[in-house]
């Protein structure tokens, strides 16, 4: 039995957990910034670094506190050591070094994607290898033939920008608050998906881009002005779904897998969910979500990937830097 501290602080949200052998939750807590950065209309890193500050040890005490776990139970530190903003991630990982230091317990440094894909597996442990992922976050649009747990290849990725950008990007012309997937995803409930844009093309066949398309809905704007809002929410989210699904249900097919997971904030997206609803129906493939609250960013999900490493013994030592630009 093994209890795993989480750390996460990668973005705008700080989030400590304990999670048990991988697959249960102890306790987690996690504080949201995006009503602070909404002002802006995006994460300002110095902003985000100050709030992770002012909340890491509040949140790590509130977890101790609700878990009754004896800090001395605890098995190891993991943390996120990228990809993310330098600072804030500097802020998650020198307070998981202090604790694993006064702990006595090894330092995990974990990838933040692959802790999102660890948000699937928290939960569902019905997923046969090899398969197929559909990493969809704010900085990241991927698809990754997976063998086993450490063994995967990137066979595309977004050559621009990621669907999550697309979508806070598509928002803010629209006039809507940041971040933008979640408010898109609830205007278009209110609209149809009358508009027309074009899917960009791309060389490889696995790749995606979105910034042809952000550029289609910019002059679309620009020369329409008596669009309706909901409708170009619904035609924009109809549009990132379906190249999104659509060439992720290509892979699988080509790569001969059944089970497809979809993990990172975007995967949250109603119109993406019901995309791989009908995909699935068609293709005989079984698509794999996290629960809606555990697609965007905390530390269950940091912890449990840590819970791997520290089954294989990988651990990192106490001059791990971070890495803003961490690859999968
Ligand atoms: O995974 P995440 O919390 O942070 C990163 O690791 O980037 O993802 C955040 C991204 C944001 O771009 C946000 O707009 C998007 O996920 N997102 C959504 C939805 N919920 C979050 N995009 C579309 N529809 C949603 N329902
Ligand atoms: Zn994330």
């Amino acid at each position: 039995m093994a209890f795993i501290l989480g750390i996460e602080s990668s973005c705008d949200e700080t989030s400590v957990a304990i999670v048990e052998n991988g697959e249960k939750i102890i306790s987690e807590k996690t504080a949201s910034q995006i009503n602070i950065h909404a002002l802006y209309g995006g994460v300002v890193p110095e902003i985000a670094s100050r709030y992770h500050l002012e909340k890491i040890s509040i949140l790590t005490k509130m977890v101790f506190d609700e878990s009754k776990i004896d800090p001395k139970k605890i098995s190891a530190v993991a943390v996120t050591y990228g990809p993310g903003l330098v600072g804030p991630l500097l802020v998650g990982l020198s307070y998981a070094k202090g604790l694993s230091y006064a702990l006595k317990v090894p330092l995990i440094g974990v990838n933040h994607m692959i802790g999102h894909l660890n948000a699937v597996f928290l939960f569902d442990r019905n997923i046969e290898f090899p398969c197929m992922v559909l990493m969809i976050s704010g900085a990241h649009t991927e698809i990754v033939y997976m063998r086993s747990l450490n063994d995967f290849e990137i066979i595309g990725k977004s050559i621009d920008d990621a669907a999550g950008e697309a979508f806070d990007k598509v928002a803010r012309m629209l006039g809507l608050p940041y971040p933008g997937g979640p408010q898109i995803d609830k205007a278009a409930k209110g609209g149809k998906p009358s508009y027309n844009f074009t899917k960009p093309k791309t060389e490889g066949k696995y790749d995606f881009s979105f910034s042809g398309l952000k550029t289609h809905v910019l002059y679309f704007l620009r020369d329409n002005k008596d669009f309706k809002l909901e409708d170009v929410a619904s035609s924009f989210q109809e549009t990132v779904a379906s190249i999104l699904v659509d060439k992720v249900v290509e892979a699988a097919l080509e790569y001969h897998v059944k089970d497809v997971i979809v993990a990172g904030g975007v995967a949250a997206n109603s119109a993406v969910r019901k995309k791989t609803e009908e995909a699935s129906l068609k293709n005989n493939l079984v698509f794999h979500f996290p629960p809606l609250k555990y697609c965007t960013d905390n530390a269950s999900m940091i912890a449990a990937a840590g819970w791997h490493e520290y089954k294989e013994g990988r651990f990192a030592s106490l001059d791990l830097e971070a890495v803003p630009n961490l690859e999968v």
